[in-house]
């Protein structure tokens, strides 16, 4: 397994980030949104390097004892590598480190890629909303610390 490098987004990293969105969601991230969670106190926002090259992200907020994943992509080429799931464990250590209490997202039903790689992380379904991207519904879990 190759180890991932993991550092603070910078802002001359957007143009690779809006590349590696746009092949990855059909409904993707505006280079605005990126830009307004680099704005937000709560947000982290982290890169992933392998070879030197920018091959992922994730972004997440935490708000006192909450956190939230908001977005997690490993490109196209790199999946199916553990880097999803060392991304993760990552970020998830770094809120632990914050004394978070519980960890939430939200996921399309249809995404089960995801699905899974949320719950080998520890995630579990805690509930559904309804038609919440377009005709699919989220399922919302959650990873609680305590
Ligand atoms: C979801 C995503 C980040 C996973 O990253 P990845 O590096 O490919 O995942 P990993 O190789 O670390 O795999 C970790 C776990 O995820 C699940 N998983 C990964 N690829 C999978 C596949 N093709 N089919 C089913 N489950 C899969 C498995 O549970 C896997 O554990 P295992 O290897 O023990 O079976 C990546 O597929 C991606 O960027 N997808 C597009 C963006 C996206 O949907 N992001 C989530 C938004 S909510």
């Amino acid at each position: 397994m190759e180890n991932l490098v993991i550092a603070d987004f910078n802002i001359k990293n957007i143009d690779k980030i809006l590349e590696i969105e746009k092949e990855s969601f059909s409904n993707h991230w505006s280079k605005q949104m990126f830009l307004a969670e680099t704005e937000n106190k709560f947000s982290r926002f982290k890169i992933c390097l392998a070879d030197s090259s920018i091959i992922g992200f994730i972004i997440y907020r935490i708000v006192l004892e909450e956190a939230e994943i908001l977005n997690i992509v490993i490109g196209n080429k790199f999946r199916g590598k553990s880097f999803g799931r060392q991304l993760l464990k990552y970020a998830v250590n770094n809120i632990k480190e914050n004394k978070v209490k519980n960890i939430f997202l939200e996921v399309n039903e249809r995404n089960i890629v995801a699905q899974n790689l949320y719950k080998d992380g520890g995630f579990v379904q805690y509930s559904t909303r309804q038609n919440y991207y377009g005709n699919d519904h989220a399922v919302l879990m959650k990873l609680s610390l305590c």
